[in-house]
C-alpha cells in the first residue's frame, strides 16, 4: 500500500466531486418564468400548488401542504395532529435539533428515545418503554435517508391511539416495503433546504392522506385562512409559513430529476457498502434492504471502530480520508438532549413547556441517557449525498481511500504519537 497522502504520499484522487446544489439552466429558466408572471405567491400563482400535487403523488401521498422550511413543516404537522401544552412527543436522540424543537414550538415536551446501533434510527423498543398516557405523537426520523421501522412503530403507537409523524427531511424518494415514505404514518414533514436531496435553498412540505389534517395544516401555514374562504377571514391561529412561487417553480424543475438521482445514489451506496464492509474497523450503517426497500442516501454513514484500528481518533481518520480526496464530516457531535438549549432547558418564557401548568410529567434533560446515540455521535463519519452522484468508477476511489487509510492506520497512529 502506498504512503498515506496525509503523510506526504500521492492522494487517491485530486478531481472534484459533483457540486451540490448543481445549477442547471432549466432551473434558472423555471425560476425566471415564475418571476416574469408577476405572481410571486401561492395565492396568485400556480407553481406551488402544482408542486404540492406532484410531490405528494411522487411520495405516494394524497395531499401536500407546502411551507417555508422543514422545521415549520414539523411544527404545522404537530399542531394539525392536535399536539399542544401538556403533551409529550417521543423523538430520537440522534437527529437534527429541529425534530425536537418543533415539539417545543407547540408547547409540548420532547422525550428522547435511543436509536438502533445498526441503523441510527429510533429504536421501537426504546419507544415502547417511553409511551405513557401523556404521549401524543411519535416522530421517527428516516435518518440519512434510511426508512425507519414504521410498521413496528405504528403497531406500538396505534395500540395507544398515538399518531406517527414522519420526519422525512432526509429521505426524499426513500421507499419502505414498496411505499414511499412521508404518509405511511399519519403525516410526514420534508425539508427543501439547500443541502437536501430535493432543494430550493429553503422550503418544506407536510404530506398526509388525511383530509382533516391537510385542511388544518393549510390553515396554519396561511394565517388561519380556510382553503377557498374569504381573504380576510381567519378562523384559527395561523402563521405566514407560505412557500413562494419561485421556490415552487424551482422545486418542480428539480423534481423531474429526483427519481434518477435517488436511483443512482442507491446503486452507488449499495456498491460502497459491499466494498467497505469487509475492511477492518469500518462498519457502514447500511443494513441489507428488505425486498422493495430503497434508501434515499442523504448521507452515507460509516461507523469507525477505532479500537480495531490502533485507537486512531475519528478526527485523524477523517483528516487522512480528506487528504486522499474524499470529503467527510463528523455530523451530530452530541445527542440533541445534550445541546445547550436542552441542558439549560432554555425554551419559552416562564419555563414553558416543562413547567407549564398543563404538564403532569417531570423531565430533566441532564439525566437523559441514550447510549447508542452517544456512541454514534463519537464514532460515525458521514459522506454527503452528492458524492454518490458520481460514476461507479469514482465510487471505487472512495472505497480505495477508506481501504488505504484503514490498512495504513499504524503509520498514522505512529506519526501522531
Ligand atoms: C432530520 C431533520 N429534520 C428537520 C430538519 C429541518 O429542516 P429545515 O432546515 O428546512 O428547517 C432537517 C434539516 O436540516 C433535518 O435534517
Amino acid at each position: 500500500m502506498s504512503k498515506l497522502a496525509v503523510l506526504g504520499g500521492e492522494p487517491i484522487r485530486a478531481e472534484p466531486w459533483p457540486a451540490w446544489p448543481d445549477v442547471r439552466e432549466q432551473d434558472v429558466e423555471a425560476v425566471a418564468a415564475a418571476l416574469r408572471t408577476g405572481h410571486w405567491w401561492q395565492h396568485e400563482g400556480e407553481e406551488t400548488g402544482r408542486f404540492e400535487e406532484e410531490f405528494a403523488s411522487y411520495q405516494d401521498a394524497c395531499r401536500g401542504i407546502a411551507v417555508n422550511s422543514g422545521s415549520t413543516a414539523l411544527q404545522v404537522a404537530l399542531e394539525a395532529l392536535g399536539v399542544g401544552p401538556g403533551d409529550e412527543v417521543i423523538v430520537p436522540a440522534y437527529t437534527f435539533q429541529a425534530t425536537a424543537m418543533s415539539v417545543i414550538q407547540v408547547n409540548a415536551v420532547p422525550v428522547f428515545a435511543d436509536v438502533e446501533p445498526k441503523t441510527m434510527n429510533i429504536s421501537p423498543d426504546s419507544v415502547a418503554s417511553l409511551i405513557t398516557d401523556r404521549t401524543r405523537s411519535v416522530i421517527p426520523v428516516h435518518l440519512a435517508g434510511l426508512p425507519a421501522d414504521i410498521d413496528r412503530l405504528r403497531e406500538l403507537a396505534g395500540a395507544h391511539g398515538v399518531p406517527i409523524l414522519e420526519d422525512a427531511a432526509q429521505a426524499h424518494g426513500g421507499v419502505r416495503r414498496g411505499r414511499k415514505v412521508g404518509a405511511i404514518g399519519d403525516a410526514g414533514a420534508f425539508s427543501f433546504q439547500a443541502s437536501k436531496n430535493l432543494c430550493a435553498g429553503e422550503g418544506g412540505i407536510v404530506l398526509t392522506d388525511d383530509n382533516g389534517i391537510a385542511a388544518r395544516a393549510a390553515a396554519l401555514r396561511n394565517c388561519g385562512r380556510v382553503e377557498g374562504g374569504p381573504f380576510y377571514q381567519h378562523h384559527t391561529l395561523g402563521y405566514s409559513f407560505r412557500m413562494t412561487e419561485m421556490q415552487g417553480a424551482l422545486l418542480r424543475s428539480r423534481l423531474a430529476h429526483l427519481e434518477a438521482e435517488t436511483q443512482r445514489r442507491w446503486e452507488n451506496g449499495r456498491f460502497l457498502t459491499r466494498r467497505i464492509s469487509p475492511l477492518p474497523g469500518l462498519e457502514p450503517l447500511d443494513p441489507p434492504p428488505a425486498e422493495e426497500d430503497r434508501r434515499a442516501y442523504h448521507l452515507y454513514p460509516v461507523r469507525l471502530r477505532s479500537e480495531e484500528l490502533g485507537g486512531i481518533t475519528r478526527e485523524r481518520f477523517m483528516e487522512a480520508l480528506r487528504a486522499e480526496g474524499v470529503p467527510c464530516m463528523a455530523g451530530y457531535e452530541r445527542p440533541v438532549y445534550q445541546t445547550p438549549a436542552f441542558l439549560e432547558q432554555s425554551f419559552k418564557p416562564r419555563g414553558c413547556p416543562i413547567s407549564c401548568a398543563h404538564y403532569r410529567g417531570a423531565i430533566n434533560y441532564r439525566e437523559v441517557s441514550c447510549p447508542a446515540a452517544e456512541e454514534m455521535c463519537n464514532q460515525v463519519i458521514w459522506l454527503f449525498h452528492s458524492l454518490l452522484l458520481a460514476s461507479k468508477e469514482e465510487m471505487k476511489d472512495i472505497a480505495r481511500a477508506f481501504e488505504k487509510v484503514a490498512i495504513g492506520h499504524r503509520d498514522l497512529v505512529a506519526a501522531t504519537t
